[in-house]
This record gives C-alpha cells, structure tokens and sequence, in this order.
C-alpha cells in the first residue's frame, strides 16, 4: 500500500499550491513513495507552484519591478492592471517573452483583485493611488508590495496600517536601499553604538522643480482617464499631467519629493533610529513652491528641523541645501543620503556610497553587539519569500509609516510657517485644528477610503 502524505495547510498559499498540484500528488501517490524527495518538490516551478504576482501600475517603475519579479524563480506574474492599454499589453508581452504564458491583462484593478489565484500584488501606482488600492487589496487578501511614498495624506497612511494588521496581510515599502549591504552595515554600525551616543542626523534628497503643460489635449486613445484620475479632482487632460513627472510634482497626486525622494534616506534614517513608536515630535522650516500657474505645484526646495522625543535633531533637506553643508564631509553630495552623528564620530549613508568619521569600521562584515536588522539582499526575492513563510517583511509598514509622517509633516511647516508638533504614539497633530484637519483630504467621487 502506498504511504499517504499528508500536508498540513497552513495558511490559503498553501492550501491553494497544493490543490493546484492534485495532478502531481496523485502521481506521486503511484509512485508509492515512502517520502517526497525534496528536488522534486524544490525543483517544481510550474506557475501553479509559485507565488501568483499581479503588477497593479506599470508605468516606468512598475515595469522596472515587473523585471525584476520575472526574475525570482518562486514568484509567477499572472496578472497585469493599468488603465494604458498600451503600457499593460507592453508587460504582458514582456511576461509572455519570459514565463511562456499569458498573463490576464485588466484596465480595473477591482477586477484583478476579484481573481482568487493572485497571492500578491505590486503597486506602482501615482502616489494618490497607493492607499485605496493597496486598501482594497489587503481587504480581497491579497499580500501588497507598494511603492512609496505610501499615502497621499495621514489618515491614508493610519487605515493602510490597521487594514495590514486587521487582515494579517504582508506589507513591504518599495525602499529597496534596504538590500544593500554597505547600507545595513552603516545601520549596525550605529545601532552598535560605534558613533557613540547618537546626537543628530543631516537627511537630504532631490528637490522638485516646476513646470508642465496646463494645456488641454484630448485623453489619448487606449487610457481610462476616470480611472487614471480617481479619487483626485477631475483637472482636463494635459500631455504632462499623465506622465511620471506629472505623477510625482502635481499637487492633485502627491507631495513632492518631499515624499517622493525623501523616502530613501529618511527610512534609513527610521532604520538606525530604533526609535520605536517615539518618533519626531516636532517640524519647524521653510521652503519654496513653483508659481501657482505650473501644473507641477508641489514642493521644490526645503530646510526642515525635525525634533525627536529626546531632543535629538534631524535637519531634512533638498539637495541644494544640504550640499554646503554635506560637503564638509562628503564630497558625492548629489541626490540623498542620511548622516548619523554621535558622541564619538559619524557615519554617512546614500545610495552613492557610504563613509564614515573611521573608515575602518566600513571595512567590518559584521559590526560587534548584539543590534542586528532584518535583512535580505535580495529585496523583490524578500517579498516573495516573505508571502511564501508568513515571515516579517524586510519594510514593515511601521516603519512607512514612521518615515512617510516625516515627510507630510514637514511639509505641513514649510506650507504653515510655523511649528508643527506632533504625538507619534497617537499619530495625531497637537499644534493647531487647521492643521489636524489636513490629515485627511478630500476624495472625490466613490472613491472612499474606507
Ligand atoms: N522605489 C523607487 O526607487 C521608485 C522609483 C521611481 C518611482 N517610484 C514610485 O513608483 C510609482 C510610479 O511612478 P512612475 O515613475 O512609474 O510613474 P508612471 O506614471 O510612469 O507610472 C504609473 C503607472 O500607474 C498607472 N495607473 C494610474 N492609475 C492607475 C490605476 N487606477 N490602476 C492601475 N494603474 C494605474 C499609470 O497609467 C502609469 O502607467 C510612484 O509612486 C513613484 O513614487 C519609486
């Protein structure tokens, strides 16, 4: 008589890999096995036995992560959602090419999030679009890599947080710079204690410019512009307005690169903070806006002093601010980066390259203590693997949330002119009612967020 297996299903992945296998363990069964080899079971990758990816958003950085997940063997990218037709046929060619299937292909992500095969999906939306669909997909089960920032207001960021949790989904920030290895180093570094007592941090990113036509053009053929537009006001269709830049500097979609370049450093700065739920407490600074007519409104330039709970320090900048001032101790200053400075020395980490006040501690694989973070050097594998064994992502949304709160509220003292003070625990604003009431913003039409 031939043994039975049985597989204890665990969680839906699992109940859903293994009924798609019934072919293969009713082979397996003829085969009279006393055990399953592992190489049969390691080495079956037929889609059915991956990780179901759909790419919510495929645009420049959405195609890029489509590339990137057709190259982690235990993920499948099943399915596809973009209301450019052009852009989603675009990808499911680019599948088609790689896996030697066809993928579905939707102009409504409601319908993608319907399929019950899709585990995960990965949104790389205009920002404006993170929270309501990330919302709506952790509410149809689905795990949910988003790009940042991660939302388009505060109380965004808080239902994104309690919907993760509520329905015990996966979340991971699209900050890759937590796969590299000469930034978690940096990290350790300063979680060991080698600066000695943390004293204050210099954070800077690339500011935004202004710009873009406000001419109208007709919606191009082959885009659902409602759909593209969604919960932000209905503005006439204009050549800049459906491009990345338009996606990234106008005010009805984002924050700027207050946000959307300063994710990067300011979430190695939540990294080696440790801070918990202590957060910033207080913003204060000043900034520059291009002139109301540019359809690129947000943000260019700022000089923001962030306080945290124990009167730590943190001077966030645009780059131009920041370059006088970086180059006294680094002279690759351009785009981002975050500097830790202790009691007894410093140590300067951006994507450019890293550096320290003792160059010999960035020579050390692993730093000595006990301070270790989550890592995985393969960040898209990462999330993969974190749907895969329901392990702690590599960018939880804690630390999203953190990060991004920087970024809103910094903005909000560059716009009030004054101080901006701040309950991380709460996640509320103390300071004046006009500005709590700018943790929400209007929604337009049926596009609620919760
Ligand atoms: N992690 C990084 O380093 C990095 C780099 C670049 C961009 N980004 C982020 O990626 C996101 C996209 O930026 P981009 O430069 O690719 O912009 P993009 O305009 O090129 O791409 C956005 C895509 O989303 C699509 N879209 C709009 N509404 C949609 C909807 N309702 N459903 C599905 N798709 C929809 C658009 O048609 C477009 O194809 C932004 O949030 C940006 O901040 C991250």
């Amino acid at each position: 008589m031939p043994k039975r297996i049985t597989l204890k299903c665990t969680n839906h992945i699992t109940r859903r890999r293994f009924a798609g296998g019934l072919l293969q363990a009713a082979l397996l069964a003829a085969m009279a096995p006393e055990f399953i080899p592992l190489r049969l079971l390691a080495g079956d990758n037929t889609p059915s036995k991956k990780i179901q990816l759909g790419h919510i958003g495929v645009g420049g950085q959405g195609a890029g992560l489509l590339r990137n997940f057709l190259n982690v063997d235990s993920a499948a990218s099943m399915a596809v959602c973009d209301p450019f037709r052009s852009r989603r046929e675009n990808a499911g060619k680019l599948i088609q090419e790689r896996q030697k299937l066809d993928p579905k292909l939707y102009n409504d992500f409601r319908d993608l999030l319907a399929d019950k095969s899709i585990d995960a999906v990965v949104i790389a939306t205009p920002d404006h679009w993170h929270v309501p669909i990330g919302l709506a997909a952790v509410r149809a089960g689905k795990d949910v890599y988003i790009e940042k920032p991660l939302g388009h207001s505060l109380a965004q960021n808080q239902a994104m947080l309690a919907a993760v949790k509520k329905h015990d989904r996966v979340f991971q920030y699209g900050t890759q710079q937590r796969s590299g290895e000469l930034l978690k180093r940096g990290v350790e570094l300063v979680l060991n204690g080698y600066i000695g007592e943390l004293q204050r941090l210099e954070v800077w990113a690339l500011g935004g410019h202004g710009g873009g036509s406000l001419d109208e053009i007709p919606v191009p053929d082959g885009l659902d512009y409602e759909l593209y537009i969604g919960p932000a006001p209905m503005k006439p269709c204009t050549k800049d307005r459906i491009t990345s830049a338009g996606s990234w500097y106008c005010s009805d979609y984002a924050l700027g690169f207050i946000a959307g370049w300063g994710a990067h450093p300011l979430d190695i700065a939540i990294w080696g903070m440790d801070l918990d739920t202590k957060g910033p407490i207080s913003f204060r600074g000043t900034g520059d806006f291009p002139t109301p007519n540019d359809l690129f409104d947000t943000c260019a330039t700022w000089d923001v002093e962030v306080k945290f709970h124990d009167g730590i320090p943190m001077r966030f900048m645009s780059t131009n601010h920041a370059a006088p001032i970086v180059k006294k101790y680094r002279d690759d200053n351009q785009g981002d980066g975050t500097t830790f400075f202790g009691s007894k020395g410093w140590v300067s980490l951006s994507r450019n390259g890293v550096c320290a006040s003792n160059p010999d501690w960035l020579k050390l694989k692993q730093c000595e203590g006990s301070k270790r973070v989550l890592y995985r050097n393969k960040y898209y594998k990462a999330f993969v693997d974190s749907v895969r064994e329901r392990s702690p992502s590599v960018a939880p949304i804690e630390d999203a949330l953190r990060s991004d709160a920087i970024s809103h509220l910094s903005l909000m003292a560059v716009k009030s002119g004054g101080e901006v003070i701040w309950d991380p625990k709460k996640y509320k604003i103390k300071s004046a009612k006009e500005l709590s009431d700018q943790m929400s913003h209007p929604i337009r039409g049926d596009w609620k967020q919760s």
